[in-house]
């Protein structure tokens, strides 16, 4: 496929592939495919000087702890519901949008895999290991895609931006979302606070119920056996927790007994684009 799904970041008009170092678009902006096979599309001049998303540190962090396997049983839930639900089967096209270093977005049995996310680190990560994904850094609040381009779209444990989600899923499409229960990595948070409290469950899109239907949220619980201090110490370093948490913090986790044992508890919701 030489064009669609991608729309220009600056124009909005639709991106084509005049060869594969770059994508076009008919205002002649031009944006160039990274040699690991993604393109940037944050508008041109308008991206931060400091670089937003995960930082590098944070994806590596992520990515050595999604390999150990600990987080695999929301990556087959998600998997599951994102394949069941779309037509029985029919979808052709799935957006994981905030799809960080992507073990959950290659495992989606979908013929085109889109994934985005704002950390550049996250996604050079994602499309090096996935070479027939499509990926691009892009904002999950103004998504450089089509209307409609998406059969399902995916959303694990990022920013929830409901009226783009709603804009880019086909109507009938689905959503399927993934967010923190109450008692997710319980055991991690009352080593980092002095007074931890349960997450606040909400559901994600609480604000989008003219694009969204609910027609299941689940919760998934499993505990994670984490074997060794090292991933506990990259589950800590890849959530927002790392920002929080006395200055001991890295020594306790590091000597925290082999073997922790941390719950993770995570809701699992699926939409209906009406
Ligand atoms: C908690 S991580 C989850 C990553 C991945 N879905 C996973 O479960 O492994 C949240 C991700 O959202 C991304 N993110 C944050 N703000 C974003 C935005 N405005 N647009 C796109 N991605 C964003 C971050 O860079 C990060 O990769
Ligand atoms: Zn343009």
């Amino acid at each position: 496929m030489a064009s669609a799904p991608w729309r220009c970041p600056t124009c909005r008009r639709p991106l084509e592939r005049p060869d594969p170092t770059r994508w076009t678009c008919r205002s002649a902006h031009s944006f160039d495919v990274a040699r690991g096979g993604y393109v940037n599309l944050l508008p041109t001049g308008r991206q931060p000087g400091r670089s937003p998303g995960d930082s590098a540190e944070m994806v590596a962090a992520r990515r050595r702890f999604l390999a150990t396997g600990a987080y695999d049983p929301l990556t087959s839930t998600v998997r599951a519901a994102a394949r069941y639900h779309a037509d029985g089967g029919a979808g052709e096209t799935i957006l994981d949008v905030g799809c960080g270093e992507g073990r959950h977005t290659r495992a989606l049995p979908f013929p085109l895999v889109l994934g985005v996310d704002v950390s550049k680190p996250a996604v050079a990560v994602a499309a090096r290991a996935h070479r027939e994904g499509w990926y691009a850094v892009a904002n999950a609040a103004a998504l450089p895609l089509a209307e409609g381009v998406a059969d399902a779209a995916v959303n694990v444990f990022g920013p929830v931006f409901a009226d783009e989600l709603g804009r880019v899923v086909r109507r009938g499409g689905i959503l399927v979302t993934a967010h923190p229960g109450p008692d997710h990595l319980a055991q991690l948070r009352e080593l980092v606070y002095d007074d931890p409290r349960p997450h606040e469950l909400k559901p994600p899109l609480r604000h989008a119920e003219g694009c969204f239907e609910i027609f299941s949220s689940e919760p998934l619980r499993w505990e994670m056996h984490l074997g060794e201090p090292a991933a506990l110490l990259d589950l800590f370093a890849m959530t927002p927790y790392r920002w929080h948490g006395p200055p001991d913090i890295a020594s306790r986790l590091a000597t925290t007994p082999d073997a922790a044992v941390v719950t993770a508890d995570v809701r699992v919701t699926c939409y209906r684009r009406r």
